[in-house]
């Protein structure tokens, strides 16, 4: 089975934050959590370049817009990249396949008499993208309380009306597709008022950064329907040379979009409606996640002044221990607080006192008292940390068939804190001192078969420690290794040489901000 997941595409009018980052970094591990499933994927994100906004912001800087999409979707691709995030595809919506993939929709809709041109007045808003009906305004600002402007234009419209109950239907029967439940509700509610046809256009004389309307050369198309069919264009639709690849990575293929909750209407009704439209098969899940919150609890965001880059905390504590903290801490769907509190706080709680310190443990005494040598496993292992151990595969499979990763690192925790009672209980270090070479040696190994699982199982959350740490064990730290690696105990090789480590996860001070 082939599963192909996507981010949205980030706008280039900001670089990444802490927010994006957790978006992307998220899809990235359940990316790499279906690898370890067994599953073929393939991961898209990538870049929303066209629009009123990117041409502000390219005004503002004195450059080019096209100067200033080079240049942050450049910064977008080496952020992800150190933050360990391994997309298959980087998808730019300046690309020129883009374009004519755009246009050739738009005039098979067009063809259709699916869109139609009228006189347009309303409110609307150029840092959401959006436009407001009066009614929906709050004390004159979007309900986010972004600005809004008058605008009145020209616009075509695409009959989004006509797809409504084909929509709702849809939704309906397949109760799966909106994801959470909550979100789904949601997307309901919203359809029982009577859906109103989307404008999918602006004058050129006021925004000239965008793909050009194919029938109208007046116009521009607007940003969203340009950027929402990246996620099908970038598998070949509408491209007579990559039929097959479409059919393989979009029609057979398990598609998810993984979304912020707060472009669920752009994804659910505007490009469901857009490809009922164009005959095309609808994603198989949306996904919409909550938000990290800043110390007010408010959407973290460049807008509101949250400068929080996500590199700077990853010197703090490593970028692994920023992606545990969200797989762990966060309840995917839900929103969660952030501070530097809280990942320290998580950091040496879970990793460094728990994990690291089997790890240290176990180094350290097999060095000191078996010439590093791996020793052998006692006749009988404890069985309740086995089971537990043999069961880690398949909570993997059930936390993420619900996209809840947590509840999967909470049994790989559970599976750790067992080892860290028995490795207190044995206490191999005073054994050892008494001479009981074999029990302390027998106790080590079952602390070492057990950070190798927790190491599988955690492979997709933290790549870069639990490489080092399968190959300090002399074994490979790859994803299809993982089900075979977690359905056996004992595959560490006896006699295997361990070097002598540093602590793999050192303790992280907190240091309280000074105000100024
Ligand atoms: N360009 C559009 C998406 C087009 S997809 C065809 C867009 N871009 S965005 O850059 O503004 O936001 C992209 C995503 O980042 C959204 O899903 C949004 O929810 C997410 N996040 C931005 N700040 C966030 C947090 N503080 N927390 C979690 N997600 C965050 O919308």
């Amino acid at each position: 089975m082939k599963k192909y997941t996507t981010t949205p595409l980030y706008y280039v009018n900001a670089t990444p934050h802490l927010g994006t980052a957790y978006a992307t970094i998220m899809t990235d591990g359940l990316v790499k959590f279906h690898k370890l499933l067994g599953y073929e994927t393939r991961f898209l994100t990538g870049t929303d370049e066209h629009g009123q906004k990117i041409q502000q912001a390219a005004d503002a800087k004195g450059i080019s817009p096209q100067e200033l999409t080079d240049q942050v979707s450049r910064s977008f691709q080496m952020y992800w990249a150190d933050m360990g995030i391994d997309f298959d595809i980087f998808y730019r919506t300046t690309n020129e396949k883009h374009k004519e993939v755009v246009s050739k929709a738009l005039d098979i809709l067009h063809h259709k008499g699916d869109i139609y041109s009228k006189e347009y007045s309303g409110w609307y808003c150029v840092s959401e993208e959006t436009f407001y009906a009066e009614k929906d305004l709050v004390n004159g600002k979007t309900p986010s309380g972004k600005p809004v402007e008058q605008v009145t234009e020209k616009n075509y419209f695409f009959k989004m009306s006509k797809y409504q109950d084909q929509l709702i239907k849809y939704i309906e029967n397949h109760p799966k597709f909106i994801q959470p439940k909550s979100r789904k509700n949601e997307v309901l509610g919203f359809l029982k008022q009577p859906l109103e046809d989307l404008s999918i256009s602006r004058p050129k004389s006021r925004v000239s950064w965008g793909i050009p309307i194919p029938f109208d050369t007046e116009q521009v198309t607007y940003v969203w329907v340009d950027a929402l069919l990246n996620y099908a264009a970038a598998c070949g639709l509408l491209q007579e040379n990559r039929k097959e690849e479409f059919n393989t990575w979009w029609n057979e293929a398990f598609v998810t979009h993984i979304i912020g909750k707060d472009i669920l209407t752009t994804h659910a009704v505007y490009w469901t409606t857009l490809l009922m439209a164009l005959d095309v098969k609808l994603p198989d899940q949306i996904f919409a996640h909550g938000w990290i919150l800043n110390k007010e609890n408010e959407k973290m965001s460049k807008s509101f002044g949250d400068i929080v880059d996500p590199k700077e905390i990853a010197e703090v504590v490593g970028i692994d221990s920023l992606r545990y903290y969200f797989f762990s801490e966060v309840h995917f769907g839900k929103d969660a607080p952030f501070s530097m509190e809280l990942l320290c706080l998580k950091t040496n709680s879970d990793l460094a006192n728990n994990l690291g310190n089997l790890v240290s443990r176990s180094f350290n005494l097999i060095n000191k008292y078996f010439d590093g040598k791996v020793p052998a496993l006692p006749e009988n292992s404890p069985e309740d940390i086995v089971n537990k151990g043999l069961g880690i595969f398949e909570s993997i499979e059930k936390a993420i068939l619900k996209n809840q990763p947590h509840e999967a690192i909470t049994y790989i925790i559970e599976f750790l804190n067992l080892a860290n009672q028995y490795l207190e209980e044995k206490a191999p270090w005073k054994l050892a001192k008494k001479g009981d070479l074999k029990e302390a040696g027998e106790s080590l190994r079952v602390a070492l078969e057990v950070v190798r699982m927790a190491c599988y199982g955690l492979l997709p959350v933290m790549p870069n420690k639990c490489k080092e740490i399968l190959e300090l064990l002399g074994l490979k730290a790859e994803y299809q290794s993982a089900s075979e690696q977690l359905s056996s105990w004992g595959l560490i090789k006896t006699n295997q040489v361990l070097e002598k480590i540093k602590p793999i996860f050192p303790r992280v001070e907190f240091e309280k901000e000074e105000k100024s």
